[in-house]
């Protein structure tokens, strides 16, 4: 007897979907889209920055691409952002929370700013899109929804009270949000990556820090955007279906313990 949650793409294809990523100008996020429009999907870019790279990358493919400059940490922007998407494809099949910040402070030195710019792009702005963009996929009859979290979201490291903070709440939000919504056809999960070579990564970590940061590390090395853009493809494919409120590191082995 056919059955859609047997009979899925054995590739992960992503044809016909359509994805709003946040962050997609730079780094992991631009590799995420990059990877769903070579999979098949049309991309929507949030991002504080014009995103020019990733539109040519994502036309080449033969995909549509609609630029949405805007902050995630800006109610109007969200809701504009999720008003346009809905207008211009119908449609949001894949919700990526991808934008974030990371300053490394030390814990007595933190600043009220930094604290509170924090929170309000990695944690709030990702609650509020996920919530703004649950509503069209629970009126739509599914979704998935793949947040970037990290491996400072599992364990503790060194200077990263406010980034690790955010990525522990992040790991939590996606278990609330599958625990309400799985039964809608909505999965929500999250991947945490250990120090990956975008801008970001580099900023805090290619220096002698990172290098003995490497050394602690299982498999003695950094990642790629690519590698998480693969495991956020599989995510958002028909094949990850039965996987809700899951946290999936991509460390190296650095959390193991
Ligand atoms: N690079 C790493 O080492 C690493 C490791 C683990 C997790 N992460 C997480 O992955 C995500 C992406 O990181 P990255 O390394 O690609 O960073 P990046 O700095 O290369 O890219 C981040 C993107 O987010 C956008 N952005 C920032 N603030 C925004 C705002 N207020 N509104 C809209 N867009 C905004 C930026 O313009 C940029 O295009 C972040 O959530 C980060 O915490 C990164």
């Amino acid at each position: 007897m056919s059955n859609k949650y047997r009979e899925f793409d054995i590739n992960f294809g992503l044809e016909g979907r359509t994805a709003l990523i946040t962050g997609a100008a730079a780094g992991i996020g631009q590799a995420i889209a990059v990877m769903y429009a070579k999979k098949g999907a049309d991309i929507i870019c949030f991002d504080l920055h014009e995103a020019p790279e990733t539109r040519e990358a994502v036309e080449k493919c033969g995909r549509k691409f609609l630029q949405i400059t805007a902050d995630i940490t800006r109610d109007e922007d969200i809701k504009n952002a999720v008003k346009t998407s809905i207008e211009e494809f119908g449609k949001i099949d894949i919700l990526v929370n991808c934008a974030g910040i990371g300053i490394l402070e030390k814990i007595e030195e933190v600043r009220d700013e930094v604290w509170q710019k924090t929170l309000d792009i990695n944690l709030t702005g990702s609650f509020k899109m996920t919530r703004e963009v649950g509503k069209e996929m629970l009126k739509a009859g599914g979704g998935k929804i793949v947040c970037i979290a990290s491996q400072g979201g599992v364990v503790a490291l060194d200077r990263h009270v406010a980034y690790g903070c955010t990525k522990a709440a992040i790991i939590q939000l996606v278990k609330q949000c599958a625990l309400e919504w799985a039964r809608y056809n909505i999965n929500v999960n999250a991947i945490s990556p250990t120090i990956v070579m975008t801008a970001l990564g580099e900023m805090n970590w290619n220096n002698e820090a990172g290098e003995a940061f490497k050394k602690t590390i299982p498999a003695r090395r950094f990642g790629y955007p690519e590698e998480v853009a693969a495991c956020a493809v599989f995510l958002a494919s028909d094949a990850a279906s039965l996987i809700n409120g899951a946290n999936i590191v991509l460390d190296g082995g650095f959390t193991i313990g």
